[in-house]
């Protein structure tokens, strides 16, 4: 009969000073290359862990509140599930009108009251600088699962992490971000996290309604990294190594009208493939609306469904560090 594996995580058994314990994860600002080596191994770790044994016990005992005042299907879904596949409980807000805030209750109190009940909060939210808000009260670790059009961090270290395992490297890449990429916080957080590797070109393609927004630019230009901006994927796709879809957020648009004008700007068709590299990936954070065609989802290219997978994975992993549990 196979043996059960054991956690590589439980020798840490002084959660004190595991470097990461008790900590925020509010931006992507806070990682240097070394950290993000340090996630992604803890998060290959649990992938192989999830794949042998399920579930396991490392973090029981512990309690996560997963507060979301935004929809959302896999940020919500994947920590509860991470949480859960550690081990832990979880205290599930989603509907945020049925809980004290529809009776006007602030952030900083419902923080509060969380963080006496759970060990994590994990915060959704449409304002930008809400997690660093709720952090300032909780008085224990608070994860952005996205504020506003502002950072997404935890998607970022996953979309990050997909490059990795998919082709095995984050140095010398081409990647071409296409869309949204003025809402799109996704690709906000992306762009940031990529300065911190070697030999990265970013190519945004996009309507001239939603170019990359220019702190962002600003931002990726000081640590040395060029960028482009062009109307036409045809361009730079022959080049691309990552292709980074996104959906026009809708929600964003105060103009429906010109929301209109540009939903349907660029639609990812295996026709379009033809003239990509064979080892290259198509990513897209989802939800998807028209943007990519879904006869593109039996391309092996297309990677945008195991990247929603490693997202459990990279979250498991966020949990046990900041609980003092890697
Ligand atoms: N990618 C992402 O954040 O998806 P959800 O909105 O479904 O959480």
């Amino acid at each position: 009969m196979p043996t059960k594996p054991k956690s590589p995580y439980l020798p840490f058994g002084d959660q004190q000073t595991a470097p990461w314990y008790g900590k925020n994860i509010l931006s992507v600002k806070q990682f240097n290359r070394a950290d993000l080596e340090y996630i992604f191994s803890v998060a290959h770790e649990m992938r192989v862990m999830v794949e042998r044994i399920g579930t396991f016990d490392l973090l029981k005992g512990k309690i996560l509140a997963n507060l979301f005042y935004e929809p959302s299907t896999r940020t919500f879904a994947s920590f509860m599930a991470a949480m859960q596949r550690l081990g832990g409980a979880v205290i599930p807000i989603s509907e945020v009108r049925y809980s004290s805030v529809a009776k006007g209750e602030s952030l900083p109190d419902t923080v509060r009251t969380l963080a006496a009940y759970a060990d994590v909060i994990v915060l959704r939210h449409p304002e930008v600088g809400a997690a660093a808000l709720a952090a300032q009260f909780a008085g224990k670790p608070v994860i952005n699962a996205g504020d506003g059009v502002g950072e997404h961090p935890t998607q970022a270290l996953l979309d990050v992490f997909t490059v990795k395992e998919e082709l095995g490297r984050l140095d010398n890449l081409t990647v071409t971000m296409l869309g949204d990429l003025k809402y799109g916080r996704t690709v906000h957080s992306l762009a940031r996290l990529l300065t911190r590797f070697d030999n990265i070109k970013l190519n945004y393609v996009s309507p001239e309604l939603l170019r990359m927004p220019r702190e962002v630019m600003e931002e990726v230009a000081e640590k040395g990294i060029p960028q482009k901006e062009y109307t036409v994927l045809d361009e730079v796709l022959p080049v691309t190594d990552v292709l980074y879809v996104t959906r026009v957020q809708r929600e964003r648009f105060d103009n429906l009208e010109e929301y209109e004008k540009v939903k349907d700007a660029y639609v990812i068709t295996p026709k379009t493939l033809e003239k990509a590299k064979q080892k290259m990936i198509v990513m897209h954070p989802l939800p998807r609306v028209n943007e990519i065609d879904m006869e593109v989802d039996k391309d092996p290219r297309a990677a945008y469904f195991r990247q929603m997978e490693y997202g459990l994975y990279v979250r498991m992993a966020l949990l046990a560090m900041v609980l003092g549990k890697a």
